[in-house]
């Protein structure tokens, strides 16, 4: 059942992007970092504030939401746990869609990130004008966009998935015959069509962290660890995915490091999830996957630009000046929640029928 793009279904031009730097926080002393921390924890206190961090954001922050009955998560937990809150303010460390995703789900509360520019590159390459044109153009498709989207583009969609739940989805809808476009990921759409044979439109977006990482040097890396299990995040390019021992979610990566009887593995997604990775199985040996090797260009090299430009520094410049809301058009809001929530809904079927 599955479909290739046609000719028909051209895309837009949409303009290259330009990936930053890896940014570099000045180094803080024992005694700094004690201090800022400190702070900061004194801060979130007093506003009634939770940090909702995501996993490929930097240790020290991990921790710190950690330690202070905030959440580390993946995209879905973090939209999950906020929701969840009674708190009156949100920190969200990670990059501007999951603190859209925050907003939209609790117009109420506040919800302030470190950096408002922290993007990705998945987000920039679906902008929602000709986004909105392209799905004008095949009204019989169920719209489906990964959680990576602005507000403006989950607004045009049917439904949001995240990595951990898109597999469930788009099945469900490939069982009700049901063609879908999908945007803007397209390597996690082109693992999506091959898992479940559904009929999709892929729209030509890819993350730049994980398109880096390279099948031949991961081969080669592979052979001189034999006992070693690969592990993919779904948007990596399909060469790579070929060779993953487990294809999934960042928490479905953490959870696969304790689960598995493997004493190494080799991990094809942002460095950042190391931190939880270790803390859940501390006796494993943890090999970053390859982002070198032919045809490499690497710039992010397995970093994400744009989750580093969160750290205690810009977080305690945030809470101290109450700064860098993310602020969201309420009739934008109130079509974006839509399919957002019947992703929810969706996941929390499934967890009672499980
Ligand atoms: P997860 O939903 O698996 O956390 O992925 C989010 C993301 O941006 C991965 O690059
Ligand atoms: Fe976006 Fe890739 Fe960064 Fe995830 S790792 S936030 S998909 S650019």
């Amino acid at each position: 059942m599955s479909s290739s793009n046609t000719p028909t279904d051209a895309f837009p031009d949409i303009a290259p992007i330009t990936v930053p730097d890896h940014p570099s926080w000045p180094l803080l002393s024992g005694a700094d970092k004690e201090k800022l921390t400190k702070d900061i924890e004194a801060m979130l206190a007093a506003q009634n504030a939770v940090l909702v961090a995501h996993y490929y954001t930097r240790a020290d922050l991990q921790a710190l939401a950690e330690k202070t009955g905030g959440c580390v998560a993946d995209s879905l937990e973090m939209a999950r746990f906020g929701a969840r809150q009674t708190a009156e303010t949100l920190v969200v460390a990670g990059v501007r869609f999951m603190g859209e995703t925050a907003k939209i789900l609790n117009p109420e509360k506040r919800v302030i990130m470190p950096d408002l520019g922290a993007t990705c590159s998945l987000d920039e390459a679906c902008p929602p004008g000709p986004f909105g044109e392209f799905c004008d153009r095949h009204p019989a498709h169920t719209v489906v966009v990964y959680a990576n989207t602005s507000a403006r583009v989950k607004a045009r969609a049917d439904w949001v998935v995240t990595s951990s739940i898109a597999v469930p989805v788009i099945r469900h809808l490939a069982a009700r015959g049901e063609k879908i476009l999908w945007a803007p990921d397209k390597h996690l759409g082109s693992y999506l069509r091959e898992t479940t044979g559904a009929d999709m439109l892929l729209w030509p977006g890819s993350c730049v962290v994980h398109e880096e990482f390279k099948s031949v040097a991961l081969q080669r890396l592979a052979r001189l660890h034999p006992g070693a299990a690969i592990l993919v995040h779904p948007e990596s390019p399909e060469s790579v995915i070929a060779l993953a021992d487990v294809v999934g979610s960042t928490t479905a990566l953490i959870q696969a490091v304790s689960s598995m009887p493997n004493k190494t593995f080799i991990v094809a997604t942002d460095k950042g999830i190391f931190y939880k990775m270790r803390q859940a199985a501390p006796d494993r040996m943890l090999i970053e996957a390859p982002t070198v090797g032919e045809g490499a260009t690497c710039q992010a090299c397995a970093e994400c630009p744009w989750m580093g430009m969160n750290s205690l520094q810009n977080l305690a410049e945030t809470l101290k000046t109450g700064s860098n809301e993310i602020l969201i058009d309420p009739e934008i809001r109130e079509k974006a929640v839509i399919p957002i929530r019947r992703m929810l809904d969706f996941a929390e079927n499934m967890k009672n029928k499980a």
